[in-house]
């Protein structure tokens, strides 16, 4: 069957700063938290040339008009603008971003400007990071610096991307920076602070009367419980409240619903702890769940989830041997490799329909906002041969997550655009450069790109906006 986008349907691509920038030392960047976490002789990778996009960033550009994309999602790094604990802005950090946004511009891309993807400045990591209140405070500021110097020609925003993914990898896996694991009422905490920074940055957007538009993206990834039991059933109920449920009401409910606040504080009791959030919070939110413009869905995998009562376990698989990962945290669920459920080789299951069903979700219990797929893509080990990456496996995640994403059109969700992870390869935060997702490949010894056969697909869909569709996805996650 032929499909048609809408003629309005955005196709892009996605970036971020500290993953594809480099020039770590470059341009006045204070340090971000990042930077000697990853120069761990344990580690093995870092960011500090990355697929120096930092100064690459005209010809990746003009590449990406030549390949018919309409828009990029850039982060700006917060430490390239406040550099320092003395609150000086540094001005050549914001010419940096002036000149990329106008490159955008002059190259007909429009830029979704992110505000911040994972790089606290150092020194602000240091005091405690999104759980101390000073973060919020520069956050704000930053926020305000950022809106002052850009608002003119940014018509999209994004305050925060992935506040589970960030607190997940901080306090429960441990993957991330301060590595702290098992700490679920840590992340809880921390993902309500991100919540109230990012609502009042909307309310600051809003009160400056720029002409754009403002949002969220969340990582969205369905819960499903491994087999239809109980038992089950309530783990993957847990596990989708603290990923997905906790994050949608605080972004579209304005605050949280009373059975949400049950399910966490039912998490948190295996940690003696709970989570209540005051009278004024809940109005922070309640306001700017109204004046947030529109949603970001990052979606990559689904999780198939099985009750457990076990002692709490997290194996990372770092370097891409399929079958090697663990997640299993008591009191809330054991993550399940679902055997008819493809996977890549980093143990993500490759599941559209956990998409689909995630759209109709938020259609069903929320008030309705346009969607944009802020991130969906595939991390593969690659090679290149004869200048380009035969990546068909890419191309058919492509366009069975877009045959979903049609599906959900078809039910009435907004989805106004897509964007692949990620523009060309980049840093993965806990798999280093292995693991590749860009639609251009990069030769991190040249820093040379080459468009993959993804890349040339993508370019002729985002011409002709109709798709093949593949066989019919699977619409229900379980047996
Ligand atoms: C997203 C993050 O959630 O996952 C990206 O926003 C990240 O920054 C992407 O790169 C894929 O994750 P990973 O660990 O495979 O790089």
């Amino acid at each position: 069957m032929i499909r048609t986008f809408p003629k309005d349907f955005v196709f892009g691509a996605a970036t971020s700063a500290f993953q594809v920038e480099g020039g770590a030392r470059e341009g006045g960047r204070g340090a971000c938290c990042w930077d000697g976490f990853l120069q761990r002789p344990d580690k093995g990778f870092d960011g500090e040339e990355a697929s120096d996009f930092f100064h690459r960033y005209r010809e990746d550009i003009e590449r990406s008009r030549e390949f018919n994309l309409q828009a990029l999602t850039i982060s700006i790094a917060w430490p390239r603008i406040f550099p320092a604990p003395d609150g000086r802005v540094n001005e050549a950090g914001l010419q940096y971003y002036s000149d990329l946004i106008d490159t955008c511009l002059k190259n007909g891309i429009e830029p979704y400007v992110v505000l911040y993807h994972f790089d606290t400045p150092l020194y602000l990591f240091q005091k405690g990071d999104w759980l101390a209140q000073e973060t919020a405070e520069a956050f704000l500021q930053y926020a305000r610096v950022c809106f002052e110097r850009f608002g003119s020609r940014v018509r999209h925003w994004i305050t925060l991307k992935d506040p589970f993914t960030l607190a997940s990898g901080q306090y429960i896996t441990g993957l991330f920076p301060p590595n702290e694991k098992f700490a679920v009422s840590k992340a809880v905490e921390m993902m309500h602070r991100m919540m109230l920074a990012h609502s009042r940055a909307v309310r600051l957007y809003k009160s400056m009367k720029l002409p754009g538009k403002i949002g969220i993206a969340h990582r969205l990834e369905a819960a499903y419980p491994i087999k239809w039991q109980p038992a089950n059933t309530l783990a993957a109920d847990l596990e989708d409240t603290l990923a997905n449920e906790f994050l949608l009401d605080a972004t579209l409910a304005g605050g949280y619903r009373p059975e949400t606040l049950r399910k966490i504080n039912r998490i948190l009791r295996y940690e003696g702890r709970s989570f209540v959030p005051n009278e004024a919070e809940i109005e922070v939110l309640t306001e700017a769940a109204g004046l947030t413009d529109f949603l970001g869905v990052n979606y990559y995998s689904s999780h198939f989830i099985e009750y457990y009562d076990g002692e709490n376990k997290v194996v990372h698989n770092a370097q891409g041997k399929k079958g090697t990962s663990t997640f299993a945290i008591r009191g809330i669920g054991r993550r399940i490799h679902k055997t008819e459920v493809p996977s890549t080789d980093w143990d993500w299951s490759i599941f559209p329909s956990g998409l689909y069903d995630m759209l109709l979700r938020i259609r069903d219990n929320y008030p309705a906002k346009p969607i944009f797929i802020t991130e969906n893509g595939i991390g593969i080990h690659e090679q290149l041969q004869d200048g380009s990456v035969q990546d068909d496996r890419r191309i058919d995640y492509i366009r069975q997550h877009l045959n979903a994403v049609l599906d959900a059109m078809d039910e009435g969700v907004e989805v106004k655009g897509y964007f692949i992870w990620s523009l060309m390869d980049a840093l993965s935060w806990t798999n280093g450069y292995e693991k590749r997702y860009g639609l251009f490949y990069v030769d991190y010894e040249t820093q040379q790109r080459y468009p993959k056969k993804s890349m040339y697909w993508y370019k002729d869909l985002a011409a002709k906006r109709i798709m093949l569709t593949v066989n019919a996805i699977q619409t229900k996650g379980v047996d």
